[in-house]
């Protein structure tokens, strides 16, 4: 049973863990937000039950959907139907993809002005296929980086050995597969990563497959992008 999960004061997150791509149990997560205003922004929505819904709605009023990846758009259309009043942000690619979604501003290289008092924002570089935009919170030290590292800790079974073929077990990593299909530029990815290191101070690293990342995230992250150094 999944339901919200508080991180932090303002912060919550839904662990979709039965989620499959490709017959692996991946899992994927949504992210909620409260803003300073009081609302709420729902980052990359996952499969939301009802149960979720509810729970969101019980919070206060949901008033922005990002999609902040072009990769995590399946249930997009659903939060936004969900969510007739929110407003909503993607990524450009996802108006070929989710012809149905209604986006009311795509997400450009800053931050839109509608979120500017939540977030900070940097787009992940060499990464076209992927063309994620990272999202810190200040207020909870967090960056939010839906596909920017995977973080799966003590799998069983197939995606254990599927992880282990990927060199992407019990560390936060991209994976060899992330790196061949996600990044087309290591080295612009990598600079990417350092100059979000250096203009966020974040301590938590939210990624959507695997755990959440506490606790020294930014180091982490940093390290998990040496190959695109060398
Ligand atoms: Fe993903």
């Amino acid at each position: 049973m999944a339901g919200l999960r508080k991180l932090d004061d303002g912060l919550w997150v839904v662990d979709h863990r039965d989620f499959s791509v490709g017959g692996l149990r991946l899992g994927t997560r949504s992210t909620l937000v409260r803003r300073a205003g009081g609302s709420l922004v729902l980052v990359a929505p996952g499969p939301l039950a009802e149960t979720d819904l509810a729970e969101i709605r019980a919070l206060g009023e949901l008033s922005d959907v990002v999609v902040p990846n072009q990769l995590h758009n399946l249930f997009c259309v659903a939060v936004a139907e969900a969510f007739p009043a929110a407003k909503v942000y993607a990524v450009p690619a996802i108006r070929a993809k989710q012809p149905r979604l209604r986006i009311d501003e795509e997400l450009g290289d800053t931050v839109p002005g509608g979120l500017a008092d939540t977030f900070e924002m940097l787009p992940l570089d060499g990464a076209r296929r992927v063309d994620e935009r990272l999202l810190f919170h200040a207020s909870t030290r967090t960056l939010v980086g839906v596909d920017v590292a995977f973080n799966i800790r003590s799998a069983t079974g197939l995606l254990r050995f599927a992880m282990w073929l990927n060199d992407g077990n019990d560390k936060l990593c991209m994976t060899r597969l992330g790196k061949s299909q996600y990044l087309d530029d290591h080295r612009a990815a990598a600079r990417s990563i350092d100059r979000a290191c250096d203009a966020f101070d974040f301590d938590r690293l939210v990624v959507s497959h695997g755990e959440v990342y506490e606790g020294g995230a930014r180091e982490a992250l940093r390290e998990a992008y040496a190959f695109g150094r060398r």
